[in-house]
């Protein structure tokens, strides 16, 4: 077992956004996906963001407005959202009070036979109440 506690990790700026890469833990291929923790202040919203990765994030605390093809989806602590291979993504925290964190764990897809894309033509999502 391993403990990973957030509040000890090593984390940097990228713009606006602090992320807290999983690299730093040197797991190397023990798990078949990269994550990280990212956390942003109220009002902020991050660069634009387009990767080939499949990204999965859930958030832990906060709201997460999702912008993607120019509409915003609203996901909340303990919701999840899937973004498929490059596919764009702007990240807000429209909160005026709250910081928003979310934990997201990413991969190629491929390398490990699942590329996210089934998932993403799915049922449309129900409203995040
Ligand atoms: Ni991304």
């Amino acid at each position: 077992m391993r403990h990973f506690v957030r509040g000890a990790a090593e984390s940097r700026s990228v713009g606006p956004v602090d992320v807290a890469r999983w690299e730093q833990y040197f797991l190397g291929n023990a798990l078949p996906f990269q994550a990280m923790w990212y956390s942003m202040a109220p009002g902020i919203t991050s660069p634009r963001d387009c990767h080939p990765e499949v990204e999965l994030s859930i958030v832990i605390d906060g709201t997460a407005s999702v912008e993607v093809g120019g509409e915003i989806t609203e996901v909340r602590a303990g919701s999840a959202f899937l973004l498929g291979s490059e596919e764009p993504h702007i990240i807000h925290n429209r909160s005026a009070g709250e910081e928003l964190l979310v934990f997201s764990a990413y991969w190629m897809p491929g390398t490990s036979g699942a590329d996210g894309s089934a998932a993403l033509d799915g049922p449309a999502a129900e409203a995040d109440q």
